[in-house]
C-alpha cells in the first residue's frame, strides 16, 4: 500500500474533499480487511517522486501487488508510470476522490494507464475495493 505526496496529512487537509480519516485511521481500516482476504500489507507514503519509484522497485522482489495512490503524481508523472511498467507484480491505482468529476487537470491520470486497473471515488473504501481486487488477480 503506497501513498503518494500529501497523503500523511489525509485527515488536516482539505477535509470536504478527502475525509476527515488519518492515514492511520485509514491503514488501519485497510490492515482489518486485508486478514479476512489472507493478505499480508504492509504501509509506505512518501512525498516525493523519486521516493515513490524506489519503493515501486523495491516492491518488485518482496511482494505479490502493490496498490498505489500517486496523489497528484498520477496527472503528470511520466517517471512513475515507468516504474510501474517496469515491474512485473500488479500495480492497482487508487484515488480517495473520484479525479473524473474534478478539476480538468485532475481527469487524466498517466499512471493509471500504467497500471492494470484503477479505483476513484469512493473515499477509504477505494482501498478496500482494490485490495479484493489483487486478491482475485492471479498470480504470475
Ligand atoms: C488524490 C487526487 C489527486 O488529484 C490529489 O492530488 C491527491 C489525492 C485522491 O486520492 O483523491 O493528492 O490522489
Amino acid at each position: 500500500m503506497l501513498n503518494g505526496p500529501n497523503l500523511n496529512l489525509l485527515g488536516a487537509r482539505e477535509p470536504a474533499v478527502y475525509g476527515t480519516q488519518t492515514l492511520d485511521e485509514l491503514n488501519a481500516h485497510i490492515a482489518a480487511t486485508a486478514t479476512p482476504l489472507g493478505i499480508d500489507v504492509d504501509f509506505a507514503q512518501h512525498n516525493g517522486e523519486g521516493a515513490i519509484i524506489d519503493a515501486i522497485h523495491a516492491a518488485r522482489t518482496t511482494y505479490g501487488a502493490i496498490v498505489v495512490n500517486p496523489g497528484a503524481y498520477a496527472h503528470y508523472s511520466h517517471a512513475i508510470a515507468d516504474a510501474i511498467r517496469s515491474v512485473s507484480i500488479p500495480v492497482v491505482e487508487v484515488h480517495l476522490s473520484n479525479i473524473a468529476a474534478r478539476d480538468e487537470h485532475r481527469r487524466t491520470s498517466v499512471t493509471a494507464a500504467a497500471c492494470i486497473g484503477s479505483i476513484s471515488g469512493f473515499g477509504a473504501i477505494s482501498y478496500v475495493l482494490a485490495l479484493h481486487a489483487v486478491a482475485q488477480i492471479p498470480a504470475k
